[in-house]
């Protein structure tokens, strides 16, 4: 089954582990200390919307896309409780043509490491590119193997380091890698990798 079928499925059951209230601190802490500019930014693979709204509420003018329908509902319903200007669109990353670029930066969480094939990856990583500006940064939050192993399925998947620079090192300059937690209202939130690209 392809992943967004996968998700699409999950959100009809309203199974969303991954939805999350307030914006990820990692993004927050980046963009408060980063020179990443005030720029037109793409988030794919959105989910409820969280963290592109704050965005935008930071004045980002921002395009966020999912694959979900139920979750771009969620997330447009969100965005006018809190009057925001973000635009959320439903959009399959992997195979649709993105409207609206090129961005200065991407930002995704739990997306990329959605797809456990070293082929969709190196896929998902040309495509971030191929949407950014020259030297546009490509911010992605990703479930870490350095965590307690867990059965596949529970939890976010844990991918060793490897699994991220071999795809994105052809396409971008990592900038920096920590090894950090998601930003969450679980209890033990999971580790993750807060990995900061230059496009190459
Ligand atoms: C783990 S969730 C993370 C959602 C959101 N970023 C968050 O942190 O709350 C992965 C998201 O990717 C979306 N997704 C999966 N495949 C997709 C595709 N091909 N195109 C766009 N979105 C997709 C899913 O619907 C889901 O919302």
């Amino acid at each position: 089954m392809e992943v967004k079928h996968k998700f699409i499925k999950k959100y009809e059951e309203g199974i969303m582990p991954w939805a999350h209230k307030k914006p990820d601190f990692n993004l927050v802490q980046m963009v408060h200390s980063r020179p990443i500019g005030i720029c037109k930014t793409f988030e794919p693979g959105c989910g409820t919307g969280t963290d592109a709204i704050w965005l935008a509420a930071q004045g980002f003018s921002v395009l966020a896309t999912d694959a979900s329908e139920i979750a771009i509902d969620l997330a447009r319903e969100q965005a006018k409780k809190q009057n925001s200007n973000c635009r959320f669109e439903v959009s399959d990353f992997m195979h649709d043509k993105i409207e609206g670029g090129p961005f200065g930066f991407v930002f995704d969480r739990g997306f990329f490491h959605t797809f456990d094939k070293l082929s969709d990856r190196k896929e998902f990583a040309r495509r971030v590119s191929n949407v950014l500006l020259s030297d546009g940064l490509w911010l992605s939050l990703i479930g870490s193997a350095d965590d307690f192993p867990r059965k596949k399925g529970e939890g976010p998947p844990q991918h060793p380091l490897r699994n991220v620079v071999k795809v994105t090192e052809p396409y971008f300059e990592i900038l920096s890698i920590k090894a950090s937690r998601f930003g969450s209202e679980a209890a033990e939130p999971a580790k993750n990798w807060v990995c900061l690209m230059k496009k190459r």
